[in-house]
């Protein structure tokens, strides 16, 4: 059984979480799409786990890990990513493939992210994501084969550092970088990391004629897909399941099972627009602080997530997207405190109804939620393991959500430890 978990609103829906809960029956774990933009939290007996490149599966020790074709990686991040998670006792190397057809994000890379930041306000990252996959589209990437050959790698990278080089200066007013500067962090990884770069397709492949189960972990969420997501205030991959075949390399049928991460409210980091966004009271009581339930700040930047109510019209959208079978509802407990709890059911643009998400940021951030309203259950569900054992109106609110999207809640979670959670019927 091949499943995948994708993030069904702007990312950072808890998706390690349920991916750290599947990993224990899964065979191998896959990261596809995205690079280090990705802040994926796991809590294991109050220990906190941040994985960024590496898959998050890989907390169980033995099981591989692939960083496939879709991906643009950050290699020495990864090996910093490694060598941390190793310090820990676990061994990560020797069970780690990199796919050769995955692209180097590089040092101006990351420097164009920012000063083309710094002019369009998407407010990324800064991981170099963008500039990445501007590159490898318009065939000029690096990719890990290329890396794998020294010579061709440094001449490549002059080539291309000649060209960025005049950008900084010309376009941005930036001082250029030496070429040593930007090969320095590749020297002494070498030895560690090309052994792991190889043809992940077909592993992935063996793997799949072994029965093996294989577990895609998506990073990011679909309103932030670059086809399907909340454009141009997205990230520059597939982050969606539309990701999953260019990643990986073994055709359209590898995915027996979909399921959608969504909050039982929403978040989002970064700009562009978010209809049932709060402010005040309401969102700080979300967002919380410190050790305080919500801990709505992000895991890569440490930026305040941006906190509004559940968004139906947009989860309608990408549970079509990624074809869905099965929903998990993270950070219940966030809502324990609410006595009220809305829900945006349709839209309201120039006075007519809509009832399906607009492709256009310039529409989106124009329409006006139609909300309906819920009790809340005022009583901590923190930790609850049980369904029957949640209060009548939370058990009501899981209810509403299916009834809306039309497919079966498969996990709730109760709490950032990997033991809350409800596994429903
Ligand atoms: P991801 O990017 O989708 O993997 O999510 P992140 O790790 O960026 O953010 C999710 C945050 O919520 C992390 O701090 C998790 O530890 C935490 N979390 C996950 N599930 C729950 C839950 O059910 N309740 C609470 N309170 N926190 C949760
Ligand atoms: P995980 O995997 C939340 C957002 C950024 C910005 C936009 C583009 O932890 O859910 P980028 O650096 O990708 O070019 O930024 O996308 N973003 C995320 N938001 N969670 C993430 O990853 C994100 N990765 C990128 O904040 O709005
Ligand atoms: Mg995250």
């Amino acid at each position: 059984m091949n499943r995948i978990v994708v993030g069904l609103q702007w990312g950072d829906e808890g998706k390690a979480k349920i991916v750290d809960i599947l990993a224990e029956q899964a065979d191998v774990n896959v990261r596809f799409q995205g690079g280090a933009n990705a802040g994926h939290t796991v809590v294991i007996d109050n220990k906190k786990y941040v994985f960024h490149l590496i898959p998050t599966g890989m907390l169980y020790p033995e099981k591989p890990g692939v960083v496939a074709g879709g991906m643009v990686v950050d290699l020495p991040t990864l090996v910093k990513e490694a060598k941390d998670l190793e310090a820990e006792g676990l061994t990560i190397f020797n069970r780690l493939f990199l796919s050769d057809r995955a692209h180097l994000v590089m040092k101006y890379h990351k420097l164009l992210d920012e000063y083309e930041d710094e002019r369009k306000g998407i407010g990324t990252t800064k991981r170099g994501i963008g500039p990445a996959y501007a590159d490898k589209i318009s065939r000029k990437g690096i990719r890990l084969i290329d890396f794998k050959h020294k010579e061709i790698f440094t001449e490549l990278v002059k080539e291309h550092l000649r060209e960025k080089n005049e950008l900084f200066e010309k376009v941005y007013g930036k001082p250029p970088l030496s070429l040593e500067e930007v090969l320095e962090p590749y020297e002494n990884i070498r030895e560690l990391t090309t052994p792991l770069i190889t043809n992940t397709a077909i592993l992935l492949e063996k793997f799949q004629e072994e029965n093996k189960n294989i577990l895609f972990e998506g990073a990011q969420g679909t309103l932030l897909d670059i086809d399907w997501g909340t454009y141009p205030f997205v990230t520059s991959s597939n982050s969606s399941i539309c990701g999953i075949p260019g990643a990986i390399g073994t055709g359209l049928r590898v995915i027996n099972k979909s399921i959608g991460i969504m909050k039982a409210y929403t978040t989002r980091v970064g700009n562009g627009p978010f209809p049932t966004e709060l402010f005040g009271e309401t969102c700080d009581l979300i967002r919380g602080t410190g050790n305080n339930i919500g801990d709505e700040f992000g895991a890569t930047t440490g930026r305040p997530r941006r906190c509004g109510w559940l968004d139906l019209v947009a989860l309608r959208h990408t549970v079509r997207v990624n074809d869905i079978d099965k929903l998990a509802i993270t950070k219940l407990d966030v809502l324990d405190k609410m006595d009220k709890i809305m829900v945006c059911v349709n839209y309201k643009y120039k006075g007519e109804v809509l009832h399906d998400f607009p492709a256009a940021e310039y529409i989106l951030k124009e329409c006006e939620p139609v909300y309906q309203t819920y009790n809340g259950w005022l009583s901590s569900t923190k930790g609850i393991k049980k369904h029957e054992q949640l209060p009548k109106d939370a058990q009501k609110y899981i209810k509403m959500i299916e009834n809306e999207l039309g497919k079966p809640v498969y996990f709730v979670s109760t709490g950032p430890g990997r033991e809350d959670c409800i596994f429903m019927e």
